[in-house]
């Protein structure tokens, strides 16, 4: 618990109790948690923020992970419907238990909350899921939240790495995990700058652009440049400007991420009606890792459609009308 209070101080100082309640239950999961897990990972795990697959600590796993990914995705306080429909298109339930259960832990990222009534309704979240990250910062899309992000992730998980890889990612993106996975696990485990290159295929878009950067669609940092982001003097002193951008432009200053990937065609915006394909947007493809700009709850049906996510899962039963 000591790890998170810095983080966590501003936001639960007006709620303390609730901040004593969630800990009552971690106490038996302690227990299970040593008796399981002795060896293998580390006590933060426990108390980190993003435990939001607890009830599998409880069941043995026969196999280690050979990787494991945080999957951050930056979000604002009230944006309470988008991540309901975000813990549903990543909830295990929905992926073959091997392949993400061990693999992927999914959080919420926000800055401060100071609306009265937001506080309330984020605190019934953590206490449902526990998956929320508030960070010590204004809300923000290009003014250090990404920095602020990174540089306390070291403190929040503690030295000892639990993770391989951070994504950091927009709630309008969509990630289909076991390809993320599959497409992660022959890569190098450290110095990994992974996403959607900018510029695509030779083209700037007549943009200013320092030096070649992942798009803020999604991208993908291996453990090590995370503590280096923490560590190091060259993002601290850059930390105001296009979050995706000022990234690209730490690590060619720092010279990190040279294991580096470019990964257009599968990770693309949504293209639509009145748009032409280009480099970073196109239709749907069967091969897609991620897609981006789905602002709309017709786009997430349209996406989770076509990729099968609910197709055929449903069993006839009275309970259900289908005429
Ligand atoms: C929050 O950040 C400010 C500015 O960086 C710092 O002065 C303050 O101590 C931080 N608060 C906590 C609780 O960490
Ligand atoms: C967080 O919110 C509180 C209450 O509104 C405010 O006093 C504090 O300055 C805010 N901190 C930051 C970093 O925005
Ligand atoms: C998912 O699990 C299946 C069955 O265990 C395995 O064949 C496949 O390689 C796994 N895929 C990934 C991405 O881990
Ligand atoms: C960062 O800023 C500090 C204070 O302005 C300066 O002393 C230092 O040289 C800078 N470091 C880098 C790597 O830019
Ligand atoms: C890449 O650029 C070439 C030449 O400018 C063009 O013919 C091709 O269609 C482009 N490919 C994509 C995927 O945009
Ligand atoms: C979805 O299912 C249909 C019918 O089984 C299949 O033809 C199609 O290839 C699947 N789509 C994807 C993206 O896997």
């Amino acid at each position: 618990m000591m790890q998170n209070e810095p983080i966590m101080h501003s936001f639960f100082s007006k709620e303390r109790p609730s901040l004593y309640l969630l800990s009552i239950p971690c106490v038996f999961l302690l227990l299970t948690f040593f008796a399981v897990y002795r060896n293998d990972l580390r006590l933060q795990s426990l108390f980190s923020t993003c435990d939001n697959h607890v009830p599998s600590f409880l069941e043995p796993v026969s196999v280690k992970p050979d990787f494991r990914v945080l999957i951050s995705v930056f979000t604002t306080a009230w944006t309470f419907e988008r991540r309901h429909l975000l813990r549903h298109v990543y909830s295990k339930s929905l992926w073959p238990a091997d392949n993400i259960t061990d693999y992927v832990d999914l959080c919420f990222v926000m800055c401060n909350i100071t609306d009265e009534e937001h506080i309330t309704m984020v605190s019934l979240e953590i206490m449902v899921y526990n998956d929320i990250i508030v960070l010590n910062c204004t809300e923000n899309v290009n003014y250090g939240k990404t920095y602020n992000f990174f540089s306390s992730l070291p403190d929040i998980f503690g030295r000892d790495r639990l993770y391989d890889y951070v994504v950091k990612t927009d709630d309008d993106t969509y990630w289909r995990l076991d390809k993320l996975l599959a497409s992660l696990r022959d890569k190098p485990r450290n110095d990994v700058y992974y996403g959607l290159e900018i510029p695509c295929n030779g083209t700037d878009f007549n943009f200013w652009i320092p030096t070649p950067f992942m798009t803020g669609l999604g991208y993908v940092l291996s453990w090590d440049l995370v503590e280096w982001i923490a560590e190091s003097e060259v993002p601290v002193n850059h930390t105001m400007g296009p979050e995706d951008m000022m990234l690209g432009w730490w690590l060619q200053m720092g010279e990190k991420g040279k294991n580096r990937y470019n990964n257009a065609p599968v990770m693309y915006d949504f293209r639509g009606d009145d748009q032409e394909p280009n480099c970073f947007r196109h239709d749907l493809t069967a091969d897609t890792i991620a897609v981006h700009r789905l602002k709309e709850n017709s786009r997430w049906a349209t996406v989770l459609k076509y990729f099968n996510v609910t197709h055929g899962h449903i069993k006839a039963s009275k309970f259900h009308y289908n005429p």
